[in-house]
């Protein structure tokens, strides 16, 4: 008899406990934001929230309003659409809002990397080092020179005034990628290749086929954060990770000369703290995805952008031309390939701006925390939220600043010039006659704001920078309205050395 009621209590107790994931007791506390649970239990709003991030956002906010919570595969996700509660939210005590949690869960999932404790220290002390100040001065010169030899060596081989045809996104993408990688992760020793030419020509190929499997892993990335992968995807998923923790694996890369100190510090750093050599591995594959999936595509934006509105390009073309008069160097056919420093990257304020420009159009980051203490949230309205423990909050930008048109006009219009005023410093934004702060967040915000930013723009600028001085360019399909996702047929007609 006691055997029965045993069994019938766990029977009850793992219904009740499985009813309980699947959201069916949850209910709105008082002072909690409209909470929404979509129709399908545990899953929530997941299918359509995949399917297009912002619309999902956008009719939640039109039958909700600025604060709600929403059931996402498991997760109770509290979304914050009031730019005016960024600060407090992102000033607020990671005792309370914290960002490694749900950090930790993805890099697990997607890099097979566990973060140790000191690993987001030893990430942003690293970065503040090497990816800013004097560290970015010889990073930056590092990268070009990359891009000298992936864009520029066949220059000085009288290769001149021919047309060529190249798919825009795949060109920027595959450069941009390339010149990061070997700046970042090191080249090819001249010693184990026999030459500096053949070093070089390795350099070229290395990069090239660490590009293409990269490019493999892109596209199954979105579904694989989601964990919405079917099995021969998860399996090539697996097979791709396998294949990056191998080429990066950090027996390999210290092989390599030029390593930038940005990796080699932090290998070191974690080795110091008893992280051991295979995960080492595994954090490499995860900084190569963060320093180089965005920086690719954001460039064809910017790019496109630019072919798009000849004023634009016009602009800071002309500005470009001034820099490197001013620096005293010249594109010409035979004349050595010119030099971009940072500091010539410095003066270029209309460039900055359509770069800000372009972000604030095309980068979505959803920023995420976990909440760890039931905790207090006021609106600029001045309702006040409680928002629930366990739960987690989410600002995603891209609807609530970048495209709200009362902080900017004409919002889903590129005006290249949005953020520079006429003498070349950067404009203020206002609303209702208050400046406001937050008005791009292309790198998120607080504790993990991107500390790779300084690099990314300097990279992106440095391309630009050099397709604009060396080359005439023209889409051939002059007509085709801007695209709403990176198109596989936009292309672009690129001629060595300027008429
Ligand atoms: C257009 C280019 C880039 C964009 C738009 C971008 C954006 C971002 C954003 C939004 C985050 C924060 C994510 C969050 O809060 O969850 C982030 C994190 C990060 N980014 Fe970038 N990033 C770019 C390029 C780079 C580059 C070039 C590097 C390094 C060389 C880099 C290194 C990192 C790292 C290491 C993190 C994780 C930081 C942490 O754990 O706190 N990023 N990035």
């Amino acid at each position: 008899m006691e055997l029965w009621v045993i069994l019938l209590c766990t029977l009850v107790s793992s219904l009740l406990g499985g009813l309980y994931v699947l959201g069916v007791f949850r209910r709105r506390r008082p002072n909690e934001p409209p909470l929404d649970k979509g129709t399908i239990p545990w899953l929530g709003h997941l299918l359509e929230f995949r399917k297009d991030s912002s619309e999902f956002l956008k009719r939640m906010q039109r039958k909700h309003g600025d604060v709600f919570t929403v059931l996402i595969g498991g997760y109770y996700f509290t979304f914050v659409m009031d730019p005016f509660c960024f600060g407090a939210i992102v000033k607020e005590s990671r005792s309370k809002l914290d960002f490694t949690t749900s950090a930790t869960q993805l890099v697990v999932q997607v890099f097979g990397y566990k973060p140790t404790k000191a690993t987001h220290s030893i990430v942003h002390a690293s970065s503040t080092k090497h990816l800013m100040g004097d560290g970015l001065t010889a990073l930056t010169q590092a990268t070009m020179e990359s891009f000298r030899k992936l864009m520029l060596f066949s220059l000085s081989s009288g290769d001149k005034r021919v047309w060529k045809e190249e798919n825009l996104f795949h060109y920027c993408y595959n450069i941009i990628f390339r010149a990061g990688y070997l700046a970042l992760y090191g080249t090819e020793p001249a010693r184990g290749a026999g030459n500096e030419e053949k070093a070089e020509e390795q350099d070229r190929l290395h990069s090239n086929q660490i590009f293409h499997e990269f490019r493999k892993y892109d596209r199954l990335f979105p579904r694989l954060a989601f964990a919405m992968l079917p099995p021969k995807d998860k399996r090539e998923a697996e097979r791709l990770k396998r294949h990056f923790w191998n080429v990066l694996s950090v027996k390999k890369v210290w092989q390599k000369d030029n390593i930038s100190d940005w990796i080699s510090d932090q290998d070191q750093l974690l080795a110091e703290n008893g992280v051991p050599e295979y995960m080492r591995d595994r954090f490499m594959f995860m900084l190569l995805w963060a320093a180089q999936g965005n920086t690719g595509p954001t460039a064809f934006w910017l790019l496109l952008y630019l072919l798009k509105h000849p004023e634009a390009l016009k602009a800071v073309r002309d500005e470009v031309d001034k820099v490197l008069r001013e620096s005293g160097q010249e594109v010409k056919a035979g004349s050595p390939p010119v030099t971009i420093t940072r500091d010539m990257l410095s003066r270029t304020p209309l460039l900055d701006s359509a770069l800000e420009e372009t972000l604030r159009l095309v980068a979505a980051p959803m920023l995420t925390r976990a909440v760890l203490e039931d905790t207090s949230l006021r609106t600029s309205s001045g309702t006040e939220f409680t928002l629930r423990k366990g739960d987690r909050l989410a600002l995603f930008p891209h609807i609530s600043v970048h495209m709200n048109p009362e902080i900017h006009e004409e919002p889903h219009k590129f005006k290249y010039d949005r953020f520079v005023n006429p003498d070349g410093t950067k404009k203020d934004f206002y609303r209702n006659g208050k400046k406001v702060k937050f008005v791009n967040m292309p790198w998120g915000a607080g504790v993990s704001t991107c500390p790779g930013r300084f690099f990314a723009s300097a990279e992106m600028k440095l391309f630009v920078f050099l397709m604009l001085s060396h080359y005439d360019l023209e889409l051939v399909n002059e007509e085709e309205e801007i695209p709403l996702l990176p198109p596989s047929h936009v292309l672009l007609l690129c001629c060595c050395y300027r008429s």
